[in-house]
């Protein structure tokens, strides 16, 4: 089985294929939807991750032949009464840099002693234009103040994970996704699709 994939996020869509392979043992593959760089992104309008998802699913399933999934995700701070959320990728601006995201991040929370932190995942599913399915999950962690480690992509160097007593930025995809919003969304997606 195939499911078509909605993101042109590099560090996405390298997670999107380990997750799959991983949790579908190899039943089910992922493909770009075709000429999805060709066509302008849709506008993210709504004000929760799901919502979002689902412009994206929606928008882009028309391309398709096929169930054709779309992901929203970002980070939320307590003390930033949940900042910077679904305006995680545009935090400091339109097509921001990681590196300016992240320095925004490290400058808002750098008056608060409160760094409770998660990240949240929204993945929609779509055909032909309406939703048929939308998954949620989070992780919960703290933002430090030293970026560390080589891995994964975002605020990942800045998201120190307790049960693993490093960052995500120092956690291999292997083990993140285990645990991340990303992989718990995907694997519910994952094991909706293999029972219809
Ligand atoms: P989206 O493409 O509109 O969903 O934006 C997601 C943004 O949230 C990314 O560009 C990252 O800045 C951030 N983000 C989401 N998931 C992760 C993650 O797993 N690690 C690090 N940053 C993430």
């Amino acid at each position: 089985m195939n499911i078509y994939c909605a993101t042109t996020n590099p560090g996405k869509l390298k997670e999107f294929g380990l997750i799959v392979a991983h949790y579908s043992q190899g039943r089910i593959t992922v493909e770009s939807v075709p000429g999805l760089k060709a066509v302008a992104a849709p506008e993210e309008t709504e004000t929760t991750f799901a919502g979002n998802a689902a412009i994206k699913a929606c928008y882009y399933s028309r391309l398709a032949d096929g169930p054709v999934f779309a992901d929203d995700s970002g980070l939320a701070c307590d003390a930033l009464n949940g900042a910077p959320g679904v305006y995680s990728a545009r935090y400091a601006g339109e097509h921001a840099t990681d590196a300016a995201n992240n320095a925004r991040l490290l400058a808002e929370i750098a008056p608060h002693s409160n760094r409770a932190a998660r990240f949240v995942c929204a993945i929609a599913v779509a055909e032909q234009g309406n939703t048929v399915a939308t998954f949620e999950d989070f992780v919960e962690g703290r933002i430090v103040d030293e970026p560390k480690g080589p891995y994964g992509f975002g605020y990942d160097p800045f998201f120190y994970y307790p049960p693993f007593g490093t960052t995500f930025g120092e956690a291999p995809p292997e083990k993140k996704l285990l645990v991340s919003h990303r992989g718990k969304a995907m694997a519910a997606m994952i094991a909706w699709l293999l029972l219809r």
